[in-house]
């Protein structure tokens, strides 16, 4: 039917936000996807707890906090396992937000966890990047925004904590544009810091927005000055007045203004200012991400692209998260809708296994429960329950033969070789570091001419999750033994001539990895370089996709 949305814009007007009739397409038109991208205490926690707050699901704020922890370097699985327990609820947070339906994907702050990042981005159609103010870009940010560009993921930037002593905000946006090779758009501009801070100035609708301490936990009313030239403005900033006005003067004329569809190609982002914790700047921030930020977008598939809009339903998995919950100890396969809309009790078609099966208990992470998926639009993410089914990358359809691409898996940078204690049990733990590795718990590779098995991660502890639940789901006790392996290299070559030589002649460095795809494992970096240069016509690519 023919459906109009109403939300009030800032200043308190009624605007209609969408007027269409097909409401397939006005669910999608108003989904937004997005996850959040940065360095570990640059305020990722604290900036989900505050988008919550304005997306009305308050009661989960708490749920939010407790997973912090997870920072903390532990070996200890049983904690890891229950801090998992907690963060899983709020794995997907699906809010409404001015006529939106925004699904923000979390992403485990524990950085040996960062291979579930990589792919949980895949599932966005936006990143929004937090930067501690004080700091500026960090090594995480780095590689996350590089992972970003592999599909040139639009970015919003919210530059934090400036309700303390940061760094010169000029400076800050410099080094955004210097190292993560991204044009910088100043949407707001701080007046003031730390203890001076006064407000933030709206570059695009001229009005300054009185900053107020200790509205950290609530939704407030703004104070609104119009004009930079207004005798309120004036009042506000005193003797300051000169100054601030120069210097934003000099930000509208050495910085870039903001282009939307230099946004939409990831060559631009826009930067908002504020502090998260005191809940400054996110609410501006937010109607930006809402105004501007993509809707679900097409998808590259082996066959062709799939449009979100179009009626049948289609998707594909990214994530698996095993033992969520204590109580249920089960796995639950993450998917993002592509096109069309899920049903519960549907049939879907498990592309790679060729097999229908019935949709009946999917999950949604509305407000952070779990609770049963009635319905799902392209751009909503849905949790299939799984029994070792399932892998990352598989696609669903109604029935339609085809193959999503991009979700890939990244050259773990540590290796260890596994071997099992009781000998008897070596069929269970290659089932089991086969099955791990098809979760994306940790990769594995076999090498050509020996009878190891090499395990492969980006953080340490990956190997005691893969040890813990060896031993707990497989019966499979394993022992780690140093494999003398420094990167991993997927290998490709055009000329079957030569990628056979290639072989014969490299036997001794080359292993088969879980998804069958031949691999180059590197002794050292400059056996590494040695062999790429040596063999200029074969492909070593850190990246492969499932
Ligand atoms: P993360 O998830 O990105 O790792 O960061 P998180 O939100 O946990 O924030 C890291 C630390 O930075 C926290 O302090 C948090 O309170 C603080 N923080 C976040 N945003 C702001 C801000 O705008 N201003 C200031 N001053 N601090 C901010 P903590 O001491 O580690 O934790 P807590 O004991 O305060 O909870």
């Amino acid at each position: 039917g023919l459906r109009k949305d109403y939300y009030q814009s800032e200043d308190g007007r009624e605007d209609a936000l969408v007027m269409v009739i097909h409401p397939v397409q006005n669910a999608i038109e108003n989904r937004r996807t997005f996850a959040i991208i940065s360095h570990p205490d640059a305020g990722k926690t604290t900036m989900t707890e505050k988008l919550l707050l304005f997306g009305n699901a308050i009661k989960l704020a708490g749920a939010v906090k407790s997973r912090k922890t997870d920072r903390h370097a532990m070996s200890d699985w049983m904690t890891m396992e229950q801090e998992r327990g907690i963060s899983v609820t709020t794995s997907v947070m699906q809010f409404p937000y001015r006529g939106r339906t925004v699904n923000l994907l979390d992403t485990p702050g524990h950085e040996d966890f960062s291979e579930d990042t990589y792919r949980t981005l895949t599932a966005v159609d936006s990143a929004l990047m937090v930067i501690d103010g004080a700091k500026g870009v960090e090594p995480r940010t780095i590689k996350l925004m590089e992972v970003c560009r592999l599909r040139d993921t639009p970015i919003i930037t919210f530059i934090n904590k400036l309700d303390r002593e940061v760094r010169d905000p000029i400076e800050v946006m410099d080094e955004i544009e210097d190292i993560l090779q991204i044009e910088c758009a100043p949407m707001n501009w701080p007046i003031g810091m730390g203890r001076g801070l006064k407000g933030i100035y709206d570059l695009v609708n001229d009005r300054i927005i009185e900053y107020r301490q200790g509205q950290g936990h609530h939704v407030y009313e703004f104070n609104v000055i119009k004009g930079l030239a207004s005798d309120a403005a004036k009042t506000l900033l005193g003797h300051d007045y000169a100054d601030v006005c120069d210097e934003i003067e000099l930000v509208r004329g050495a910085s870039h203004t903001f282009n939307h569809e230099d946004f939409l190609k990831a060559g631009l982002t826009p930067v908002y200012f504020g502090t998260a914790l005191g809940n400054f700047g996110v609410q501006q921030m937010l109607d930006g991400f809402a105004t501007y930020a993509p809707p679900p977008q097409p998808r590259e598939s082996m066959e062709r692209l799939v449009d979100p809009g179009e009626d049948k339903f289609s998707g594909f998995v990214f994530k698996i998260q095993a033992n969520m919950d204590p109580k249920h100890r089960d796995r639950i396969a993450f998917l993002r809708v592509c096109s069309g809309r899920y049903e519960q009790g549907m049939k879907m078609q498990h592309l790679r296994l060729g097999k229908s099966i019935r949709i009946t208990d999917a999950v949604t992470f509305m407000a952070g429960d779990r609770t049963h998926a009635e319905e799902a639009f392209a751009g909503d993410i849905i949790g299939l329950h799984n029994h070792g089914t399932i892998q990352i990358g598989d696609t669903f359809t109604e029935g339609e033969a085809l193959k999503f691409k991009g979700v890939p898996n990244f050259a773990p940078e540590l290796f260890r070789r596994v071997r099992v204690k009781d000998p008897l049990r070596s069929k269970q733990l290659e089932k089991g570091i086969t099955q791990l590795a098809e979760e994306g718990a940790s990769q594995v590779f076999f090498p050509l001419n020996k009878n190891q098995i090499v395990v492969g991660a980006v953080g340490v502890l990956q190997f005691d999750l893969v040890a813990y639940r060896l031993q707990d789901e497989y019966r499979a006790e394993c022992i780690w033994e140093d494999a003398s392996i420094a990167a991993a290299r997927w290998v490709q070559c055009e000329d079957e001539k030569m990628l056979t030589d290639f072989k014969n002649k490299n036997q001794e460095n080359l292993a088969i990895d879980g998804g069958g795809y031949l691999t180059y494992l590197a002794t050292s970096r400059v056996n590494l370089q040695v062999v790429t240069e040596r063999w200029p016509d074969v492909k070593f690519t850190k990246t492969r996709e499932h």
